[in-house]
């Protein structure tokens, strides 16, 4: 078969042999090649394993936006830190909080899973979940309202604010220096978009070095993020009811829109065929890695990043009962996407791509520069 070894195998830094704190560990993740069922032997992706780290991809993020505000003095020794998020950040930042010595409030929702919950509270942050969405910007904004509340009354508190802080996309440059110490050559970048950062991140240092390279992004159904309308949205960790400032919508050659039954059967297969699976983007990121390995011709080189791993979903996307009662259970391929012409041609439900990328915000953006 045609094994598709990379022709440049340089090794990553090796980790310390026994870290003396937990935050050596983050960084230095696998990658694992995948091909069938997504794409036929031979013609697959590698998946760059995130849940190596031990939160998942937002280890990375969590560390260096903590780093980087006690260096500029945005956040002084021993004051607390509070931020809104729907697991994997929060996870990176009670890592960070251990680290730099900070407490650290996570804002939430009710969709947080309780493991998540109880792992974060195990971890040492203090869990504030928010009862009721905002009425127009959702879940998300209702946490973001929380965040503003509790920072006024803790004076001296830091919000790290992930949506629009650029160190949560400059924290990126290590996971892209150490895949092209990996892969050697890379034409394309598979990433899921929530708050834009590690797909504008991982893409910009790429280019440095393939300046042609394809960024596809992924995103859920029912997120605003690349121009859709809102709706409710099943999938956690990708996908937003906010626009994000992080999103860096040139870079990006095409997205792909993905609903949850799609996802679930990504990930299933995933575990059924190669053992390392996760979550929602996992999956969809998968399935669209998959689609690239076949749409593009052979020798392709294609790197997907997979966030996170499948604990945290294993009363959701791997429990039977509660997918089949959200109707999310299918043993068959997902169809090839559909496809739009433009981001807004129509309220996308199932997996659908569109080649046009622009910022839907672009108007406003331009109008208040005017303004100012
Ligand atoms: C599990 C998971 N996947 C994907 C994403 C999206 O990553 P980003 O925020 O870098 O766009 C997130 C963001 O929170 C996440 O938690």
């Amino acid at each position: 078969m045609n094994f598709p070894l990379p022709e440049t195998l340089a090794a990553p830094a090796p980790p310390p042999v026994i870290a003396r704190r937990p935050s050596q560990l983050v960084g230095s993740t696998p990658v694992l090649w995948i091909d069938e069922p997504f794409a036929p032997a031979g013609r697959g992706f590698y998946a760059k394993l995130e849940c190596a780290n031990l939160g998942g991809i937002k280890d990375r993020p969590g560390l260096h936006m903590v780093r980087e505000a006690r260096r500029r003095g945005d956040l002084v020794s021993g004051t607390p830190i509070i931020e809104s998020s729907s697991g994997t950040f929060a996870l990176g930042l009670a890592l960070a909080g251990l680290t730099f010595d900070h407490p650290v409030t996570v804002v939430t929702d009710p969709g947080m899973e309780p493991s998540v919950l109880r792992m974060l509270t195990t971890l040492g942050a203090h869990v504030d979940q928010v009862a009721a969405p905002h009425p127009d910007g959702g879940w998300q904004q209702a946490r973001r309202e929380r965040v503003v509340e509790l920072l006024a009354r803790a004076p001296g508190a830091y919000c790290p604010d992930q949506y629009h802080n650029p160190d949560n996309v400059a924290a990126y440059r290590p996971l892209a220096t150490e895949l092209i110490a990996q892969l050697g050559r890379i034409d394309i970048l598979v990433a899921s978009v929530g708050t834009g950062g590690h797909s504008a991140g991982i893409s910009s240092v790429l280019r440095e070095s393939f300046p042609h390279l394809t960024l596809i992004g992924v995103d859920s159904v029912g997120s605003t993020i690349f121009g859709q309308p809102a709706g409710p949205r099943l999938m956690r960790g990708l996908g937003s009811s906010i626009h994000p400032g992080n999103v860096d919508y040139a870079a990006f050659t095409e997205v792909h829109w993905v609903a949850p039954a799609e996802a679930v059967w990504a990930c299933r297969q995933l575990g059924r065929r190669h053992y390392a699976t996760g979550g929602w983007s996992v999956g969809a990121v998968a399935l669209v890695a998959g689609w690239a390995a076949r749409a593009y011709p052979p020798g392709t080189r294609i790197a997907a990043i997979f966030p996170d791993g499948p604990h945290r979903y294993l009363d959701t996307v791997y429990n039977d009962a509660w997918c089949r009662e959200h109707q999310l259970l299918s043993e068959a391929r997902p169809c090839e996407p559909d496809e739009i012409a433009a981001p807004d041609e129509c309220v996308v439900t199932s997996w659908t791509r569109c080649s046009q990328v622009r910022d839907p915000l672009a108007h406003e953006r331009v109008k208040a520069v005017v303004v100012r």
